[in-house]
């Protein structure tokens, strides 16, 4: 009896220990359990930057390194060889993250449950051609894909459209899927965004990511308005506006501004292809900060249909500075506009209009 008396103890500790241990098992297997796959559609998939996107993709530079991803990959018929490609390069890429793999040339079947589109595919402008055929064949693209999505994706559906003429685009994607919710369609410029704070960490020599908060206002075209008024730097030694770092206002005005609105021409004349890394790496950006937020006193920018705000005309996609917070993005409010910036925004604001007049008309 008492020998059962002095084994009463150390029993008890035992068992204490086997649940204390059944229970902190049970909380990392809770904690490691894996996330349901998320369903991204990338449309022009064969092309350069659909190559340069899905990998990324399926690394997780988009939706975070413990997300597993479903791709789907839509191109036209004459690509369907090498969209097949793009598909056995992923497998032999053994992607950990990568649950599945869809690459076709149906509409319907690539749209079916995607919860994020990344609309690549488009109708390129070729020598000879008028603006309003490009436009013209580009949104009867983006009318049928837009009721396709509207059909056949997830009904919250986050759309990013890359492919130009963006802005205008994805306002057609807006009106054919009327059923989305307008704050689900949105525009790249975060290229142009980058390639700002590409510029000033250049010309600071310091990292790229110790610049924030520069403003890309408008159209994706060379009318677009990099602004670095509200733009700081992280010196290390507390936050420094980046007008007062470079000390050359001219600079600032003109060569600057114009750099970053003819980057992409001049990456065609490096290159002789246009720019497809960046971009695929800012569409990575856009989405990820989209859905996972951007980080405090940080802002990105984005083409967002206009609410009046900072009068910019309402109706038109047009990229202003957002926060982005449990997957929605709103328009930073009460920074002040000079007399220089009000112009520049107002003519960029001015093109997308008469975009959107000549898109509308080509759906006569
Ligand atoms: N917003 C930006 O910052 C930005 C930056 C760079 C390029 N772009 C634009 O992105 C687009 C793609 O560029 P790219 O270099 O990959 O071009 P690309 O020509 O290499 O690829 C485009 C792909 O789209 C496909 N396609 C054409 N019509 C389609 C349709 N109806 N449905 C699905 N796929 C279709 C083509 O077959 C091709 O594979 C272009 O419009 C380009 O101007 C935008």
């Amino acid at each position: 009896m008492e020998y059962l008396v002095s084994m009463e103890k150390p029993l008890v500790l035992l068992g204490c220990a086997y649940l204390s241990w059944k229970i902190v098992r049970h909380i990392w297997g809770f904690l490691n359990v894996e996330k349901e796959p998320v369903t991204v559609l990338v449309t022009g998939a064969a092309g350069q930057i659909g190559y340069a996107l899905v990998p990324m993709i399926a690394r997780g530079a988009m939706l975070g390194p413990d997300q597993p991803v479903i791709i789907h990959m839509l191109d036209i018929e004459p690509a369907a060889e090498a969209l097949k490609g793009v598909k056995m390069e992923l497998i032999d890429a053994a992607f950990p993250l990568l649950k599945g793999v869809v690459a076709t040339t149906d509409v319907i079947e690539a749209c079916k449950g995607v919860d994020i589109a990344v609309m690549v595919g488009g109708f390129p402008r070729k020598e000879g051609m008028e603006r309003k055929e490009v436009m013209s064949k580009n949104v009867s693209i983006y009318k049928a894909q837009a009721s396709a999505l509207e059909k056949h994706a997830a009904p919250d559906c986050k759309v990013l459209v890359v492919a130009n003429p963006a802005n205008t685009n994805a306002l057609i994607l807006k009106e054919f899927a009327p059923s989305f919710p307008e704050k689900n369609i949105t525009c790249l410029t975060r290229l142009d965004h980058n390639r700002a704070l590409g510029q000033i960490s250049e010309r600071l020599n310091i990292n790229a990511g110790d610049v924030k908060n520069v403003i890309i206002w408008g159209n994706h075209s060379s009318t677009q308005y990099p602004d670095v008024n509200h733009a700081t730097v992280d010196t290390g030694n507390g936050l420094k506006p980046v007008r007062e770092l470079v000390g050359d206002d001219c600079w600032l005005n003109a060569k600057f501004i114009t750099t970053v609105q003819q980057r992409g021409a001049d990456i065609i004349k490096a290159r002789k292809l246009s720019s497809a890394l960046s971009a695929a790496s800012a569409a990575c950006d856009h989405v990820h900060d989209w859905v996972l937020g951007t980080p405090k006193g940080t802002w990105v920018s984005m083409g967002v249909y206009s609410d009046g705000s900072y009068g910019v005309p309402p109706g038109i996609i047009y990229s202003f500075p957002v926060t982005c917070e449990k997957g929605e993005w709103s328009i930073v409010q009460g920074l002040k506009i000079d007399e220089f910036s009000r112009a520049k925004m107002d003519a960029t604001a001015k093109e997308l209009v008469e975009e959107k007049s000549l898109a509308y008309s080509c759906l006569k």
